[in-house]
C-alpha cells in the first residue's frame, strides 16, 4: 500500500482541501468513470451525481445515502466518494438539523449498513475513497484491498483527515 503523509490547512469542505482536491483531480480525470458521493454537501466537479439527505444542500437529490445507492444497479459504479459524517455525534448533529433522529439500534449499524451497500453497488476493479478519522475503511471482509492512505495533519488541535483508497477485488 502506497503512504503519504501531507501538511494542510483545515477546511470545512474535505475536497477544498489541498492535497485531497490536488489527488481528486489526478483520479476522477478519465470523463468516462461512473463517479457517485452519496454524502456531498454540494455539488462539486468531481462527481457525476452527487447526494445529501439535508434538503437545504445544493446536490442532484437529497435522500438518505442508503436511499440514493439503490438508484444504482449492482456492479454498477466505477468510483465512489465516501465522505460521511465522521462520528456517531456528527451523524446526529446532522440529523438535529433536519428534524431526523436516529435511533439507538439505527446507530449500531449506521456506517456498517451504508458500507455493505457500496460494497454491492461498485463494480469489481472500482474505488472507494474514504474520508474521516478511521482508517478502517471497507476492509478485506467485504472484498476490498487498501491501495493507497493519504494522512492530512491540520496542525494546531486539529485532527488529522485520512483519506483511504480501496479497489474491490
Ligand atoms: C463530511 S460532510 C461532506 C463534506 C463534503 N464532502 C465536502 O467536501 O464538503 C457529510 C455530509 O453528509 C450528510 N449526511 C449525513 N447523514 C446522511 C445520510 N444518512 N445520507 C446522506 N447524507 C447524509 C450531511 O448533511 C453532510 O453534508
Amino acid at each position: 500500500m502506497n503512504f503519504n503523509y501531507f501538511w494542510a490547512m483545515p477546511n470545512k469542505e474535505t475536497f477544498k482541501i489541498k492535497p485531497i482536491k490536488d489527488i481528486l483531480e489526478k483520479v476522477t480525470s478519465n470523463q468516462d468513470l461512473r463517479i457517485i458521493d452519496p454524502f456531498a454537501k454540494r455539488k462539486h466537479e468531481f462527481a457525476l451525481l452527487t447526494n445529501d439527505i439535508n434538503e437545504n444542500n445544493d446536490t442532484h437529490f437529497n435522500e438518505c445515502a442508503s436511499i440514493f445507492l439503490q438508484r444504482f444497479e449492482d456492479n454498477s459504479v466505477d468510483l465512489i466518494l465516501f465522505d460521511p459524517p465522521y462520528s456517531l455525534r456528527q451523524v446526529k448533529e446532522c440529523y438535529d438539523k433536519i428534524g431526523n433522529s436516529l435511533t439507538h439500534e439505527e446507530s449500531k449499524t449506521f456506517f456498517s449498513n451504508i458500507k455493505n451497500i457500496i460494497s454491492k453497488k461498485l463494480k469489481k476493479g472500482g474505488l472507494v475513497i474514504s474520508f474521516g478519522w478511521s482508517s478502517v475503511g471497507m476492509g478485506r471482509s467485504r472484498g476490498f484491498d487498501k491501495i493507497e492512505l493519504n494522512l492530512i495533519c491540520h496542525g494546531g488541535n486539529h485532527n488529522d483527515t485520512i483519506m483511504l483508497m480501496e479497489v474491490k477485488s
